[in-house]
């Protein structure tokens, strides 16, 4: 909108409010100059921090951080996809396509058929058009045959989906969407280098879900660990892959709250971006936790090789975390609830349930005043703590709520109306049926438009 301006009016502007921000006494000339630096400085730091999320969301989209050490040289899933993943069992195992991507020659062969879809080679083509959310491919021409030789993850396979707007699994791009169609047990299960025993555990999670547990503290291990010394089966922690949207101000991360700033630096985001980039996509950095190597994880891990590799996590950190931070939970769909009812559940949420007692403040949770006990969540498992570098819960934000059921970190709530009947029972509120159910109009109204969204 500046821009617009001519610039002699922007100069009178800025004057302006230097004059108003020196106020009045003292030499008005020098704190007008001051007050013009610390505007200066202020637009100076706006124009950063929106090119770092310009630069955020570019590695977010598309960065592997080097992972395809592990994707392709270790899991072999350049072969796998090659020879059986046409984009039919692509789009059947949740990946999605970005239409934006492709050229209207081929958005007009998938309309009238002449793209063949039961083809792999059409999802060659497709990741050289760099069009498969989450997956970037390098396709090269061996002895006159298109190869894939090299596949790696991104952030986005998981936080980001589509809008369908184009078919069902093929639209724009949605950052910060969890993907809940996805299906990472299934894609892992089919590389060769995966063990039957280990496959039966990848295929048990379903869509939707991940444990990003597994393999630092069964796999690697060959055997389950556990603060308590207990040992449930290891298979049933595949937790709900959860929005990146909405988590500014927030200062613990995951649904354990492990990440914050006293863990990593570069902010409590950044903490679990590190974590996932290097233990989980197999990117080429570092990462570790004193609080997980007390508890016999398989870390630290370093995936540069003691520096021989460049460190490619690590750089990217503040961009990445900046652009997650600049995501804003999305707003209900007009219509998709019952504005006086949910006015009614705001009191019912602030009122005989209680529920503000913990989804405090702005963001609708005290995660920056404490973390609650392995027994405060109503999931049906409560477990998954056991897991976690600090052995608690954060209380989940609410904002864009209505948007991934299911519900929990463990998806045991189907819907909003499970939530509220779960937390019914465990704390015997006695919420009438109507209390319960304008309870969920107003979870289904968040963020309301006084709301912060961000
Ligand atoms: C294979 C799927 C997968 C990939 C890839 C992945 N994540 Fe996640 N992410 C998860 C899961 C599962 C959790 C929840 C873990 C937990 O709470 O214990 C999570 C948690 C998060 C959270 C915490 C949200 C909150 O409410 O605090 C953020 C932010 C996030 N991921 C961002 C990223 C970024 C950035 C990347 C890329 C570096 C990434 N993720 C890669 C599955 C994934
Ligand atoms: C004792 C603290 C506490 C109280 C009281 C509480 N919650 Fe929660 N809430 C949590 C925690 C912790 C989680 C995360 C639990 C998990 O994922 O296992 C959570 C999760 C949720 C979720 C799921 C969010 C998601 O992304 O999956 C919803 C919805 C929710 N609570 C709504 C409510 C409502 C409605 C009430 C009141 C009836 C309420 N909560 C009362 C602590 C609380």
């Amino acid at each position: 909108m500046l821009r617009k301006l001519p610039a002699n009016a922007v100069a009178l502007m800025l004057t302006g409010s230097a004059m108003a921000l020196a106020g009045c006494g003292g030499n008005v000339y020098a704190s007008q100059s001051t007050a013009t630096e610390h505007r200066a400085a202020a637009a100076e730091q706006a124009h950063h921090q929106r090119a770092l999320v310009v630069e955020g969301k570019h590695i977010f989209r598309y960065d592997t951080f080097g992972d395809e050490s592990f994707w392709t040289d270790k899991l072999k899933m350049n072969d796998v996809i090659q020879m059986e993943v046409s984009p039919k069992v692509a789009l059947a195992v949740g990946l999605k396509v970005d239409v934006d991507a492709l050229p209207a020659a081929v958005q007009q062969g998938i309309k009238n058929g002449t793209v063949d879809l039961d083809d792999p080679a059409t999802t060659l083509a497709l990741l050289k058009l760099n069009a498969v959310v989450g997956i970037k491919g390098t396709v090269q021409d061996i002895d006159g045959k298109e190869t894939l030789t090299r596949v790696g993850v991104t952030c986005a396979l998981c936080h980001s989906t589509v809008d369908n707007a184009f078919a069902s699994g093929i639209g724009h791009r949605l950052d910060g969407w969890p993907n809940r169609d996805l299906n990472p047990g299934a894609i892992i299960a089919l590389s060769p280098a995966i063990p039957d025993t280990y496959k039966a555990v990848y295929n048990s999670w379903g869509p939707g879900k991940y444990d990003a547990r597994f393999n630092l503290f069964v796999q690697s291990k060959g055997v389950a660990f556990f603060t308590n010394g207990q040992n449930p089966p290891h298979d049933r922690f595949a937790v709900e892959i959860p929005p990146a949207y909405g988590l500014m101000g927030i200062d613990k991360e995951i649904y354990t709250g492990d990440g914050d700033i006293q863990h990593e630096p570069v902010g409590p985001v950044a903490y679990w971006n590190r974590y996932v980039a290097v233990t989980q996509m197999g990117g080429q950095g570092t990462f570790s936790d004193p609080r997980l190597v007390a508890m016999g994880a398989a870390v630290p891990v370093d995936n540069t090789h003691g520096g021989a590799l460049p460190d490619l996590v690590t750089p990217a950190l503040p961009a990445l975390q900046a652009y997650q931070l600049s995501l804003a939970a999305p707003r209900p769909p007009l219509g998709s609830y019952n504005p006086s009812a949910a006015a009614r559940g705001r009191q019912v949420f602030h009122g005989q349930g209680q529920c503000a007692a913990c989804h405090s403040g702005q963001k609708f949770t005290d995660a920056n005043i404490r973390l609650h006990s392995q027994s405060a969540s109503a999931a049906r498992d409560t477990d998954y703590v056991l897991l976690s570098a600090t052995g608690k819960w954060r209380t989940s934000p609410l904002a864009g709520a209505w948007q991934h059921p299911p519900y929990f970190h463990d998806g045991s709530a189907a819907t909003l109306w499970d939530v509220v009947n779960a937390y019914n029972s465990k704390l015997n509120l006695k919420l009438t049926v109507q209390q319960r159910s304008d309870l969920v109009q107003f979870l289904k109204s968040l963020p309301h438009r006084d709301e912060p969204r961000r």
